[in-house]
């Protein structure tokens, strides 16, 4: 199937790209202190080159003292990890590429692998690292009030330094998402409560209070996922009904896109229909959204950590979604990483020489 669809320009507000594809954030972990070096940069200025229609940034972490969960992941704060950030959008405007970052904190979500402690205290909406997992005290109102600017700031600062969206990370049970779920957030207050409506207050804070530093113009991006880290196969909204409760006050708050993480596009997210995650909350919000899961290889993401490879795979369902306006941009992730020239390769119809992904991908900035 042709692949035209990818190729048709989109705009939104101030932003138009001239394809509809998305990097992935994708955490990589090669910014010593938290400063992004050269490498890193030239890393997103290789995918500009390649034609990336818009890139997001890895996760980088709001000034909290426990954000992140490895050294090594980016700030989105101080001075030398901004002057970092400026160098890396600077690379990729050059190249004719758009980009935002990320902007990230990790909750009560440790990483066992970068055997790491961040300094206390940890944010939690209550002190819970997954159900019935107790791990540190519930955030005061304090600490979600500086959470809640903390985010505000660093997307002012995106825009200060010439980013072109702000991306929130609301997904993967890590902080704003701990929020939504009912198994990690156990409050009474107003942060808290029966319903996912209830629960969203924390996301729309956010999301606010980002609207407030970026101004009306700047297309602010909301990831959410149903899956959590904790739990792969958990829904937060068990119906179409649900979901239109928990994203209704996140448009309302000020989101424009909604990034709609699964782990392959193409699994229905209610009974009697085909429509993805994505195709949903575009149906119920009428809001532009991006899909993202498995675009164009065989296996998905959190296996290539347990270390399985996967093959290219037909893009055709994508493409016939895509057609049909289920969605209106689509996250790649683990093909970029590999590879810069997967846009260019695929516009140019060059299958053969796509390639399949190992983790060893994982280890190098390619
Ligand atoms: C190495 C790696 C790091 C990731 N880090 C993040 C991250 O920082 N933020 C995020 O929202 N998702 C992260 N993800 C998930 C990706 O954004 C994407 O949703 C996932 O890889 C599925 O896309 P794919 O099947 O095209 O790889 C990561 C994925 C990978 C492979």
């Amino acid at each position: 199937m042709a692949a035209d669809s990818l190729f048709r320009p989109f705009t939104h507000k101030s932003l138009t790209l001239k394809n509809r594809i998305v990097m992935a954030p994708m955490t990589r972990s090669f910014s010593p202190s938290g400063v992004p070096t050269s490498d890193v940069a030239a890393y997103y200025r290789r995918r500009a080159e390649g034609d990336v229609g818009l890139i997001l940034s890895e996760g980088t972490v709001v000034n909290r003292p426990s954000a992140k969960n490895d050294p090594n992941v980016p700030n989105f704060h101080g001075e030398q990890a901004l002057t970092g950030w400026k160098r890396v959008i600077d690379e990729v405007h050059a190249a004719g590429g758009k980009m935002g970052p990320q902007l990230w904190h990790v909750g009560s979500a440790r990483n066992p692998m970068a055997n790491w402690v961040a300094p206390p205290p940890v944010d939690a909406p209550s002190g819970l690292s997954s159900p019935g997992k107790r791990f540190t005290e519930p955030m005061t109102d304090e600490a979600i009030a500086d959470t809640i600017a903390a985010f505000g700031k660093a997307a002012g600062e995106a825009k200060r330094l010439g980013f072109d969206v702000v991306e929130i990370h609301g997904a993967h049970g890590y902080l704003v998402d701990q929020f939504f779920w009912a198994g990690t957030n156990e409050r009474t207050d107003a942060f808290g409560g029966a319903t996912l409506a209830e629960r969203s207050r924390f996301a729309a804070e956010v999301v606010k209070s980002i609207r407030a530093a970026v101004g009306k113009d700047m297309v602010v991006i909301l990831r959410l996922s149903q899956w959590k880290q904790q739990d792969f196969t958990f829904k937060l909204a068990k119906t179409p009904e649900e979901m239109e409760s928990w994203l209704t006050p996140l448009v309302e708050a000020g989101t424009d896109i909604l990034h709609c993480s699964q782990r392959r596009f193409w699994e229905p997210e209610f009974e009697g229909s085909e429509l993805n995650f994505a195709g949903w909350a575009k149906k119920l919000t009428g809001k532009p959204t991006i899909t993202v899961g498995s675009v164009g290889l065989s296996g998905e993401f959190t296996a290539a950590f347990r270390g399985e490879s996967s093959k290219p795979a037909s893009l055709d369902n994508l493409l016939r979604r895509l057609e049909r306006e289920e969605f209106d941009l689509v996250a790649v992730g683990r093909a970029l990483l590999a590879d810069p020239q997967w846009v260019r390769k695929v516009r140019e119809d060059r299958h053969d020489e796509l390639q399949d992904f190992h983790k060893e991908a994982l280890a190098r900035l390619a």
